[in-house]
């Protein structure tokens, strides 16, 4: 019986592309050795990974923005052991969860404006309770998403995914699910007013593109759903629990939702959950008799380890002062690179709050550099942001990538807990690799090189 995994993954690490290729998704490993990520990475603490040869990376993927708190935050490993050591009854269904009570408690210190937690074990499973509950709370079947939206890929949440690549061989989807475009008042009200949709679910700042709301969308797209009797469903699992500097994004333009969907953090990295915080009336509505009181769950959901987890996770939360920091630190960053775009042509645009940001590039006026930005993008649309995002990585030892499918956006979403020190060091990398960028034709035959000399050396291994 295997009880060191430690060893169990010294023995094991190095086989770990062939055993993806043979058993898991072969493509992903492609991918991996086309673009040089294939270094093997054996350790993980705080905003640090390390690869075989102990060479530290700074991390601004995040997991996809589950480790807000790092890697294996020692108050995390603790709490889950703890759980693991007292041997809890967990899990018994016919009884309720003390963990769960205590964890749906502190979350609604958070949103005092809201009276229940339904807890999920992913985002996607959150945003599935949500679309259902408003279905349910509503008697109404629409529900309104935006354009280049992301709520996850089970069917529910597809269905409210704005990039067709998502959705390409999997239709047909949910049936009225319709989409407007983000920041567009007009065009919401009029998806409104047919008074058939349940729900208008919107990420207040989108992770596909790190789009930001004008100043006046989130509250006026709140108001419209009040009008409507549509309820306004903010989907914070990315951008919830201090990434963008307040605990959830929608207290930047003061509104309060009737559902808030929160995951990915709530985890600490560690243990999947999601949670759908929403109001007393609508769990009255779903949950209203008691033959219908398991009529939407899922059996893991509220286990002991991911509500340890989700706790644990609250407290460094608040105790490092986590929010603060991604605030600091985030402002530190846009100031760096705002100042950085007079030097270099190809970038169009910094955006973000906190630690959410999306570095955007365009196409260039000079002659010199339109013959290099266009031979890139006609081989493949986005392909531009790898002629950074691989040297960043190769160079300069920082692991990121663009914010979606053809995107022109790298996208920053790093462990809260960075330092002015990891803030120079993504400054200097991404100086340095945007400047080799602009070199002109010379940048694009490396990239087309390095891409060539992988995937010719991921040939030959395989
Ligand atoms: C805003 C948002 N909603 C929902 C999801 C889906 O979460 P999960 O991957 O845990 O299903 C994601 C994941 O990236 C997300 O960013």
């Amino acid at each position: 019986m295997t009880q060191d995994f430690a060893a169990l993954f010294d023995e094991r690490e190095r086989e770990r592309f062939a055993l993806h290729e043979s058993h898991l998704n072969a493509q992903m490993v492609r991918v991996l050795k086309a673009i040089g990520y294939d270094v093997g990475f054996t350790r993980g603490v705080g905003q640090y990974l390390y690869d075989r040869a102990g060479t530290r990376y700074l991390d601004l993927l995040s997991g996809f923005g589950v480790f807000a708190l790092g890697r294996n935050h020692p108050a995390l490993r603790q709490a889950l052991i703890s759980v693991l050591e007292a041997e809890l009854p967990n899990l018994v269904q016919m009884d309720v969860l003390t963990l769960a009570g205590v964890l749906a408690e502190r979350l609604l210190k958070h949103t005092p404006w809201l009276d229940r937690v339904f807890f999920a074990n992913s985002g996607a499973e959150a945003v599935e309770a949500a679309m259902k509950f408003a279905r349910s709370a509503t008697g109404r079947p629409g529900i309104v998403y935006c354009e280049h939206a992301f709520h996850g890929l089970s069917y529910g949440a597809l269905s409210l995914n704005g990039d067709e690549i998502f959705r390409q061989g999997f239709e047909p989807l949910l049936p009225d699910c319709v989409s407007v475009p983000f920041n567009d008042l007009a065009a919401l009200e009029r998806a409104l007013a047919s008074r058939k949709i349940a729900a208008f679910i919107v990420e207040p700042i989108q992770g596909k593109g790190v789009n930001l709301p004008d100043s006046d969308y989130l509250a006026g797209a709140a108001e419209l759903c009040r009008k409507h009797g549509t309820l306004f469903v903010a989907d914070e699992i990315q951008s919830g629990l201090g990434r963008t500097g307040k605990f959830l994004a929608i207290e930047h333009w003061g509104v309060e939702p009737d559902m808030v969907l929160i995951s990915k953090s709530l985890s600490g990295g560690h243990v999947p959950v999601g949670a759908v915080i929403t109001r007393g009336q609508v769990f009255e509505k779903v949950f209203n008799r008691m033959d219908r009181a398991v009529v939407h769950g899922s059996t893991f959901a509220k286990n002991d380890l991911a509500m340890a987890a989700g706790i644990a996770t609250l407290e460094v939360l608040a105790g490092e002062r986590l929010a603060e920091n991604a605030a600091l630190a985030g402002d530190r960053l846009v100031r760096g690179f705002t100042e950085m775009m007079s030097r270099y042509e190809l970038m169009r645009e910094v955006r973000g709050k906190g630690l959410m940001i999306g570095v955007e590039f365009g196409a260039p006026k000079s002659l010199k550099l339109k013959a290099s930005w266009h031979a890139v993008e006609t081989a493949s649309k986005g392909l531009f942001c790898q002629l950074v995002t691989i040297p960043l990585f190769k160079d300069h030892k920082i692991l990121c990538q663009v914010a979606g499918h053809g995107s022109h956006t790298i996208k920053l979403l790093p462990a809260l807990v960075i330092t002015p020190e990891d803030c120079d060091w993504i400054l200097r990398g991404f100086e340095a690799a945007i400047a080799d960028a602009h070199r002109g034709p010379g940048a694009v035959i490396s990239l087309g090189k390095t891409l060539v000399d992988h995937a010719l050396r991921a040939r030959r291994a395989s």
